[in-house]
């Protein structure tokens, strides 16, 4: 399930923080020697976005922000985030950002996520990376976190009926065998003395 937020992030600002905090980030990892070397993530951002994090009420929750930035040409297979995760994204360039579900490619500016009960990957098959701010909000359930965001006035009911008719009566868990997708599957797998280093290319401010 994906719903449309109606809050707007200062994306030109927050793009800028993003590059200057560029080398403080890696390669997403699972384990020690698994690395995905096509999805960079910078995280220590809490000071940096706290006024956001206060606006969407999470900052009496649980909850993990980063900027997750992937490469262009690059898929991250079909997975369920662990630890019943709820997740919150923030397009940062001028494109929309986009994310598979259900045999859907959601495009979106802001939106509420069920990555961690529902199977979703990110199959970018442009030649534009693609950079998200994302929170990770842990211990709430769905219903919870999209009921706080709400009676904040941050639901964009009108743009997510039009995709998903039914939203308000999902329910959020995950669907039995699905459970095999909790985690990320390695694709590709890229051995940590093999590691990419980022290069200039990959940094288009735009
Ligand atoms: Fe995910």
């Amino acid at each position: 399930m994906l719903v449309h937020l109606n809050y707007q992030v200062d994306k030109e600002a927050l793009r800028k923080a993003f590059f200057d905090r560029y080398d403080q980030g890696d390669w997403h990892r699972k384990g020690d020697n698994e690395v995905f070397g096509f999805w960079w993530k910078v995280f220590g951002i809490e000071e940096l976005v706290a006024p956001i994090t206060k606006d969407l009420g999470l900052d009496t929750l649980d909850n993990k922000p980063r900027f997750s930035y992937q490469l262009p040409q690059s898929t991250l297979d079909n997975h369920i985030d662990p630890y019943n995760a709820v997740g919150i994204n923030f397009n940062l360039f001028d494109e929309s950002a986009f994310i598979n579900m259900n045999g859907v490619q959601h495009r979106y500016e802001s939106a509420l996520i069920d990555v961690g009960h529902r199977v979703h990957g990110v199959l970018n098959n442009t030649d534009s990376p693609r950079l998200v701010l994302k929170y990770a909000v842990y211990n709430q359930s769905w219903d919870e976190v999209y009921s706080m965001l709400d009676k904040r006035g941050l639901v964009n009911h009108e743009k997510t009926a039009k995709f998903n008719p039914s939203y308000k009566s999902y329910k959020s868990y995950i669907v039995e065998g699905d459970d095999i997708y909790i985690g990320h599957k390695i694709n590709p797998t890229v051995k940590k003395e093999d590691r990419i280093q980022p290069t200039d290319m990959w940094k288009i401010d735009r």
